[in-house]
């Protein structure tokens, strides 16, 4: 099949078909998920079989109605943090359990038994701060720190956890599983249910192995804010999802996507973080599996143990934010991180996952983006323009038309007869340049790397072992299966500077459509029942997909230098980690007054998950902004971390100095003053490299003064920067309600 141009291609026609995508009543295992509601958990835990060792106490719990146990591990981590894990404690298959997201695995401390009677497990931290209260019936865990209790979980009954069965066809009716059989057998139930597979629209779900959602509900006991779990396109507080969709976790290639909106896009961090006036405290639920996540505050009676009648008739109301989160698959591997400030929950989140990579400093001045730069001479034109109207930039970028017929890592050699000396060209002036290599793979024998992947067996299967084909921008596709180390190494080797045929080492990274997306696939992406590496179904891994295709791309980067300088990748798709390799952006904005306003609190957003190199396509990539909108745009972006320019294909040409003098002249003036803090943000990047501190970040007037006063030149001058982008910032939304409908408030 040949090339797909744009035109012919549904999902760029279509600015969200919404029936294209699944309401959250649409997903299967939510709904069954669904028919548990808040109670008495039918889970007792078994304190017969605890177990203590230096790296963890471990016992079983039993659901009252269908018998299956369940292994229960809990660790106390180095610097305030618990890991609770539940699996299966005989599953006839092992379930997936997410690798490669923990930098290393944590150095456990010893938890001591200090009370074990009367149904109740007591365990104490190695500084005896923490305690986690163990219930046996019904099961739930309380964790308190210093007598206050901070987060229970399943104390709203709804720990949900489907044990892997064999197909119906292949079970033999026993008593146990003769009623299950029976009502397995109404053909209708079983649909709705979506236990075996699912249907939506035309697409069919097989499920090999069966139903194997897992869910649990936390209490966050006073705390009625809270944020994280990238990415929607949403406000920075997390709103109640009582009365609608939950929170989804699912990566997705949703071109034109709608803002305040709880579904899935690109990318997903299922980190949680809740904030009080002196505590703050996190949820890091390791889950690569579609995940739904409901909120809902509430107030309660504060809870005060040693109080008088009279004192307790006197009670206060407190907040409570219950959280639930449910995932398709996988284990339940939840880490607690518990601050107690925001600054320690976002070092213990980098415990885990790893810091923000350093960025080359580069990286941190303007990119000038547009899909696409045509030819050579296209881009020595645009090169020269910043020059001629004296705007500094540092990298311009190729999209796809660079390649020959989307085949990455070639040249068109009609539009970019010597890519080499182009490059020589903007190496002169200290540029750089950044070109699109997506996951995606033509189907085309004559093009080596898809004849050498196929012949090494490394695209996904679909489930009948047949290399997956799917259509993307090239025509019929294949989809490289990053989940797999040997895979990730041969592209990392792709990179190497005499494979990469006209590379050079000003050329840096760009990898797209990682979701991955799938044109013609249900929901665009690829279908669940696809096989990866180790026989693991693609629902188990699917919101890991990008990660692993940065982190390969970035190790090629590394090596091609042999490993002396630091690479730049910038990824559509992220997930938990994501930080470690690079940069994200965050994707098909529109160029409307709305979408500039929400870009600062889903960047927030993304940075507060650990991800600190995010940005947002300057300009909105659908559409034409007013110059108006794109110069406060320039204004804003000048201030977030990754700052890049970027169009779509039907878009008008938008370099800076095409609207007039005076616009031109105040877009320059935001780059150059994006230059001018250049060491500033650098020293930022630094903190976030080596201390995990958000380079985009809320500051409070206070917090402010602090920094003043305790420190001379840098930090004064970041003060003036802040001031900046205070004031830019209130300017800018003064505007964007101006301009966007009043009830878009972040
Ligand atoms: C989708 C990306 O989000 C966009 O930035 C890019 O220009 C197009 N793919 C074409 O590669």
């Amino acid at each position: 099949m040949e090339a797909v141009t744009p035109g012919e291609v549904s999902v760029q026609d279509e600015a969200v078909d919404k029936s294209t995508f699944k309401e959250c009543n649409q997903i299967a295992f939510y709904r069954r998920q669904k028919l548990l509601h808040p109670g008495k958990s039918l889970y007792r835990a078994l304190l017969d079989s605890v177990t203590l060792s230096d790296e963890n106490v471990k016992f079983q719990i039993i659901h009252e109605e269908n018998k299956v146990l369940l292994q229960v591990e809990i660790c106390e981590i180095e610097g305030n943090i618990f890991r609770l894990k539940i699996d299966e404690a005989a599953p006839v298959r092992a379930r997936y359990k997410v690798p490669d997201v923990l930098i290393k695995e944590p150095t456990t401390q010893r938890l001591s038994i200090s009370q074990k009677e009367a149904g109740i497990l007591v365990l104490s931290s190695v500084n005896e701060n923490y305690k986690l209260q163990v219930t046996a019936n019904p099961f739930q865990i309380e964790l308190q720190s210093k007598g206050e209790t901070v987060l229970s979980m399943n104390s709203n009954g709804l720990l949900y956890f489907e044990h892997l069965q064999s197909p119906p066809s292949a079970r033999k009716p026993t008593a146990e599983n003769k009623g299950e059989a029976a009502s397995d057998s109404s053909k209708e139930k079983q649909e709705d249910l979506g236990l075996w597979q699912e249907k939506f629209g035309n697409f069919l779900d097989i499920k090999a192995h069966g139903p194997s959602s897992v869910g649990m509900d936390f209490s966050l006991h006073g705390f009625d804010h809270v944020y994280g779990i990238p990415q929607h396109t949403e406000a920075l507080l997390l709103k109640n999802t009582s009365d609608g969709d939950a929170y989804r976790l699912y990566n997705l290639d949703i071109f034109g996507h709608k803002i305040h909106d709880k579904i899935g896009i690109y990318g997903s961090v299922p980190l949680l973080l809740a904030h009080k006036p002196n505590r703050t405290s996190g949820i890091f639920w390791l889950n690569s599996s579609e995940t739904l996540v409901d909120i809902s505050s509430k107030a309660v009676a504060e809870h005060m143990p040693s109080r008088s009648a009279a004192e307790t008739a006197k009670q206060r109301a407190v907040p409570l934010t219950d959280v639930r989160w449910m995932s398709e698959s996988g284990i339940i591997d939840v880490f607690l991180l518990m601050g107690p400030t925001a600054f320690d929950t976002f070092k213990q989140f980098a415990q885990l996952t790893g810091t923000q990579a350093l960025p080359p400093l580069f990286s941190l001045g303007y990119h000038q983006c547009r899909w696409n730069y045509e030819d050579e001479q296209d881009v020595k034109t645009v090169d020269a323009g910043f020059d001629e109207h004296d705007i500094p930039y540092d990298v311009i970028w190729l999209d796809i038309e660079h390649t020959d017929g989307k085949r990455y890592f070639t040249w068109d050699k009609k539009k970019f007869q010597n890519p080499r000396k182009m490059q020589e060209h903007l190496r002169k002036k200290k540029r750089k340049l950044v070109i699109i290599v997506d996951p995606h793979i033509k189907v085309d024998p004559t093009y080596t790397l898809y004849s050498q992947a196929k012949d090494k067996g490394y695209f996904v299967k679909d489930r009948n072992g047949q290399d997956f084909e799917g259509i993307c921008w090239p025509g019929s596709s294949c989809y490289l299966d990053f989940t797999n180390p040997e895979v990730r190494k041969w592209y990392a080797d792709q990179f190497a500077f005499k494979t990469y045929k006209e590379s050079t080492n000003i050329l840096f990274v760009w990898n797209d459509m990682n979701e991955p997306s799938v044109f013609k696939g249900a929901e665009l992406t690829m279908q669940k029942d696809a096989v990866h590496y180790n026989n693991w179904e693609h629902r188990e891994v699917h919101n890991l997909y990008g990660f692993y295709q940065q982190m390969a791309t970035a190790e090629g980067l590394i090596r091609r230098s042999s490993g002396k300088e630091r690479p730049f990748v910038l990824t559509r798709s992220f997930f938990a980690g994501s930080q470690k390799y690079g940069a994200v952006w965050t994707g098909d904005n529109t160029a409307e007054w709305g979408y500039l306003k929400i870009s600062i609190p889903m960047l927030l957003t993304i940075s507060l998950a650990g991800i600190s190199f995010c940005g947002a396509d300057v300009g909105g990539f659908i559409g034409d902004p007013e110059p108006e909108l794109l110069v406060r745009w320039y204004q804003a972006g000048a201030y977030q971390p990754f700052f890049r320019g970027h169009s779509n294909m039907e878009s008008k040409r938008r370099e800076p100095w095409l609207f007039g003098e005076k616009n031109t002249q105040i877009i320059r003036e935001a780059i150059r003053e994006r230059y001018v803090l250049l060491p500033y943000l650098y020293t930022l990047f630094y903190r976030a490299h080596t201390a995990a501190e958000p380079v985009m970040r809320f500051f409070s007037r206070d917090q402010e003064e602090t920094c003043y006063k305790s420190s001379s030149g840098l930090l004064r001058r970041g003060r003036t920067v802040l001031q900046g982008l205070a004031h830019q910032a209130s300017a800018l939304l003064v505007d964007c309600d101006r301009k966007a409908h009043p009830s878009l408030l972040c």
